[in-house]
């Protein structure tokens, strides 16, 4: 059984240009229209922080707290989510005794919880951003980062696993810089990497296989089906051979080309460097050599299929946030993705500046006009 949570009041509280705004929600489809610079985007931002991570924009706790403000934010949010009705709140706020740096706060129904990770038991979250639009023409990185989203979603301690891994990458760097590095410290940080890698490697491998599947069952349709490759020999290796294994071999690898990392100041093995390799199945090519529609049109494919893996592989439909992706499409395609999306069942939150490309589904969906520091409901 598949529960589809939503969100039927946000409240912002100075988060980016916003002092306070409230929304109230009945439908599984809202619509945020307004002039550019209105404060769309940073409402879908808000969202964004109800669940592990820095966002859709990657942004730092400090970036998202308004100019002028007093520094502090907090985003709340009434759910009828996986768990029934909650009240999932975050932010910074100032610390018990009101000494020392804000720190962020995460509440499930008044009560403080360790982190947001938490929120992954009563919703789920995918998003498609402008900002995504470059991704297979920029560096690997930032497929690496999309990728880690992607197995986020399903698996809500990936992100603090990640983080884990960078951080041992980052000492064992640091130990090798020294002339005559001890040798046992010099185990543990790679015994702790090699660990730590296998379990990231191992949870996106399984997660693209099983998305692969998805966008392969979804078949062709107004939007392309990909070919998704993970380009590390440590995901490929975590397909078919026993975890540990691979986590020895790596260490193997760690251990013989200490003296290769030293010179080259960083490690130049391992799952921190995967690539994600997607191709525009209906031509058989790169990502990167679609055109331009073509890539959008692919990258929305992905979100789909990524919203319907979520689905079944956690009993929770994601809701999904797309900013400015409706207004790029011709209408066949815009009525077919609004029609893909009400097959989803998920709660949709979708934002941009031109009102007539949501006049396909304004009878169906909660519409709010945003102006700055205002909220209007349409109807
Ligand atoms: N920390 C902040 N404090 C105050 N204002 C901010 C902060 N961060 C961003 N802004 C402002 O928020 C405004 C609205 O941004 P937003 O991206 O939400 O607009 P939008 O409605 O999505 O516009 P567009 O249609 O152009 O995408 C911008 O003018 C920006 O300068
Ligand atoms: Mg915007």
């Amino acid at each position: 059984m598949t529960v589809a949570p939503q969100i039927l009041r946000l409240s912002l509280t100075d988060f980016r240009s916003w002092r306070s705004a409230t929304l109230q929600v009945a439908r599984r489809l809202v619509v945020l229209t307004g002039p550019n610079g209105a404060g769309k985007t940073n409402i879908l931002e808000a969202i964004s922080f109800l669940g592990p991570g820095r966002g859709l924009r990657r942004a730092t706790l400090d970036a998202v707290a308004r100019e002028d403000g007093p520094g502090t934010w907090a985003v709340a949010a009434e759910v009828e989510g996986a768990q029934g009705l909650a009240t999932l709140g975050t932010g910074l706020a100032t610390p018990a005794g009101g000494d020392g740096p804000h720190a962020r706060k995460c509440r499930i129904d008044r009560e403080p919880v360790g982190s947001a990770t938490a929120f992954a038991e009563h919703l789920r979250l995918v998003w498609l951003v402008p900002t995504m639009d470059g991704l297979f023409l920029g560096p690997a990185a930032e497929r690496r980062r999309f990728l880690d989203r992607l197995v986020l979603a399903v698996h809500p301690d990936h992100g603090t696993r990640v983080s884990a891994l960078e951080r041992a990458l980052r000492a064992r760097n640091r130990l090798l810089e020294s002339p005559s590095p001890d040798p046992h410290w010099l185990e543990a940080a790679e015994h702790e990497t090699a660990e730590l890698a296998v379990a990231v490697a191992a949870a996106r491998a399984e997660t693209v296989q099983r998305l692969a599947a998805t966008l392969f069952e979804r078949g062709a349709g107004p939007f392309p089906s990909a070919g998704l490759i993970l380009d590390g020999w440590m995901e490929q290796a975590a397909l078919d051979r026993p975890a540990i294994e691979v986590e020895d071999q790596y260490r193997r690898v760690l251990r013989e080309n200490r003296g290769r990392d030293a010179a080259a100041g960083r490690t130049l093995d391992g799952p921190h460097l995967t690539d994600l390799l997607v191709s525009f199945a209906p031509k058989g090519i790169a990502a990167r050599d679609a055109s331009t529609g073509e890539q959008k049109a692919l990258l929305i494919s992905l979100v789909l299929a990524h919203a319907e893996l979520v689905a079944t592989m956690t009993g929770i439909a994601p809701i999904v946030l797309l900013d400015e992706v409706v207004a790029h499409l011709d209408p066949g395609r815009r009525s077919a993705l609004f029609d893909a999306l009400g097959a989803l069942g998920a709660q949709v939150w979708m934002a941009g500046a031109d009102p007539a490309a949501f006049a396909g589904v304004a009878t169906e969906a909660d519409v709010f006009e945003i102006a700055p520091q205002h909220v209007a409901p349409a109807r």
